[in-house]
């Protein structure tokens, strides 16, 4: 009995009860496992895809970066620019954002493992009404992602999310993440024991495939619905893919359209699909809401860590704001660290956690560039036929400067370089000048004088690297790459202009001993003990 029968009562199931009845698998290779979920259960499912279609927005889980403190800012500024302060909880739902806990793995939860139970921490404003937080599990096991989504509920978390998009060797030699692609049956399998005893509804998410030429979210996507998936979100590209290609939104509208075609629950549950994939702007964020048929949100990542203000910009109704260096050291960066220190103390042992935590977010706000919609607002058209050739935005977070709007390395200021310096030092340097200053005027005076001592031989180190590129030659490659799940042992494998830099620089070794000890003593002291 499919999930969405069991909600109209014309099966077996009266509703009556909590308790999950146990799931069919057919021997026929056509037919998957569905789920056999309780009203409870269900209302719980149709609860959170309301939420999901009001807001629109959910900010990705982003390992290592998607931390509480960021989180907490994302969805802070969204609340704070919502054109309402109504008290109806309608429009609450439309104020507020979805966000997703970095990666935890369900297995170390359940051995109560303090890194994995640290990520099941939550903002004020996460739990909020209006706001939903869900928790996002690696597993492969029914009964170890049912252990984990009961231990996720008793956190708070108001759903759970099942990763099936993790490229990473790290995960897929072990069954997980994207690996869990390749067996749809199992998945299916996998997907509805969970939904069944999980106290919370179980959203999933994942890719087009675990290869280009196997992509098979066609055949998932409906086999998802069916096993009690609350929603899918689908990031456009397969294992494979990383970041080489621009996302697939054809493919996404595709999935959609097969979920409305192929799943006979989908028009009764309502199910949300949300899409996913090199959303970098506000004016991309309301095309894709608005130009792809079949979704009900869309999902954030890279552009959420490179302006945590996106989620505001759409729920202001499109209110553009392009920050000077000064407003982003302040009220961004800043801003940042003031939650961080919140989370993990404003003492010596904050500021030594901090260093984990601090320079991976500064190292993405420190790509942001202005891109204007009334300059850039053209690019990317969703209904073009050939849509996937065209370089999304995402693609000139690198540029230096940008000619288009009459920069030049020179017209930028001192602070405006540092604050577009993708050297990692010079992400501590900004972290710790940070950390310090006890104003917004402190903190600006601190990055200037940083700026006026080390920049420019930051900028002669990337230079020497050929890391920075001076105008807007666009590629879609990226430093984001292979281990975007920040499982691989460094972030340094898949970072493009790390690997540039380190080629060119002696310091890499040095430097990947440095993070992997910072990584061992934040895993051991730092997380940890944020879990307290
Ligand atoms: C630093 C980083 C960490 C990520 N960690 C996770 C993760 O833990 N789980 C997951 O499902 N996806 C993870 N992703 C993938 C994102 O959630 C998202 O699917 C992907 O970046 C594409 O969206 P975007 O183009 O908006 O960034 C990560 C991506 C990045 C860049």
């Amino acid at each position: 009995m499919s999930a969405a029968s069991s909600r109209d009562g014309d099966g077996d199931h009266d509703g009556g009860g909590d308790a999950p009845r146990s799931s069919s698998s057919s021997s026929s290779p056509e037919t998957f496992a569905t789920a056999s979920l309780s009203q409870s259960q269900l209302d719980a499912n149709a609860a959170l895809a309301a939420q999901i279609r009001a807001s629109k927005l959910v900010l990705a889980p982003l390992t290592r970066v998607g931390t509480l403190p960021f989180r907490r800012l994302c969805a802070e500024l969204a609340a704070e620019a919502s054109s309402s302060s109504s008290s109806s909880s309608s429009e609450n739902l439309m104020n507020g954002i979805v966000t997703v806990s970095e990666m935890a793995f369900a297995r170390g939860l359940a051995r109560n493992d303090l890194v994995e139970r640290a990520r099941l921490r939550r903002s004020e404003i996460e739990a909020s009404e209006g706001n939903c937080f869900g928790v996002q599990l690696a597993t492969n096991a029914v009964d170890e992602g049912v252990r984990a989504a009961r231990i996720a509920a008793d956190a708070g978390a108001r759903f759970v999310d099942l990763n099936c998009g993790c490229p990473i060797h790290e995960a897929t030699r072990r069954g997980l993440g994207s690996a869990l692609l390749r067996s749809p049956k199992k998945l299916a399998r996998l997907v509805s024991g969970i939904a069944e005893g999980s106290p919370i509804p179980l959203t999933v998410k994942i890719r087009l495939g675990v290869t280009d030429s196997s992509a098979n979210f066609e055949k998932v996507v409906p086999a998802l619905i069916e096993a009690g998936a609350a929603a899918v979100a689908i990031h456009g590209r397969s294992g494979e893919g990383r970041y080489k290609k621009a996302a697939d939104w054809k493919a996404i509208e595709r999935a959609a359209a097969v979920a409305a075609q192929e799943s006979p629950s989908f028009a009764k549950l309502r199910t949300p699909i949300i899409g996913n994939g090199d959303i970098l702007t506000f004016f991309e964020a309301q095309r894709r809401i608005g130009q792809t048929p079949g979704i009900s949100a869309v999902m954030i990542g890279r552009g959420a860590l490179i302006r945590p203000w996106i989620f505001a910009e759409v729920k202001s109704g499109g209110e553009e704001w392009l920050p000077t260096a000064e407003e982003r050291a302040t009220l961004i960066y800043r801003r940042l660290v003031l939650c961080y220190k919140d989370y993990l103390g404003d003492d010596a042992r904050g500021e030594h956690k901090s260093r984990w935590f601090l320079p991976s977010s500064i190292d993405f706000l420190n790509r942001y560039r202005p891109l204007p919609q009334s300059v850039y607002g053209g690019s990317g058209e969703v209904n073009d036929e050939d849509d996937n050739d065209l370089s999304p935005l995402m693609s000139r977070r690198d540029d230096l400067f940008d000619p288009l709007l009459g920069e030049t390395l020179d017209s930028l200021s001192p602070l405006e370089r540092l604050l577009r310096c993708p050297d990692p030092e010079s992400h501590a340097a900004i972290a710790a000048a940070l950390w310090r200053a006890d104003s917004d005027a402190d903190a600006v005076r601190r990055l200037q004088g940083v700026a006026s001592e080390s920049l420019a031989g930051w900028e002669q180190r990337v230079r020497d690297g050929g890391l920075f590129r001076s105008s807007s030659g666009s590629s879609s490659s990226s430093r984001d790459g292979d281990d975007e799940e920040g499982l691989g042992g460094g972030e340094e494998e898949g970072d493009e202009r790390s690997r540039g830099r380190g080629r060119g620089s002696p310091g890499k070794g040095t430097r990947t001993r440095k993070l992997a000890k910072m990584k061992k003593e934040a895993e051991a002291g730092g997380a940890a003990e944020a879990v307290a």
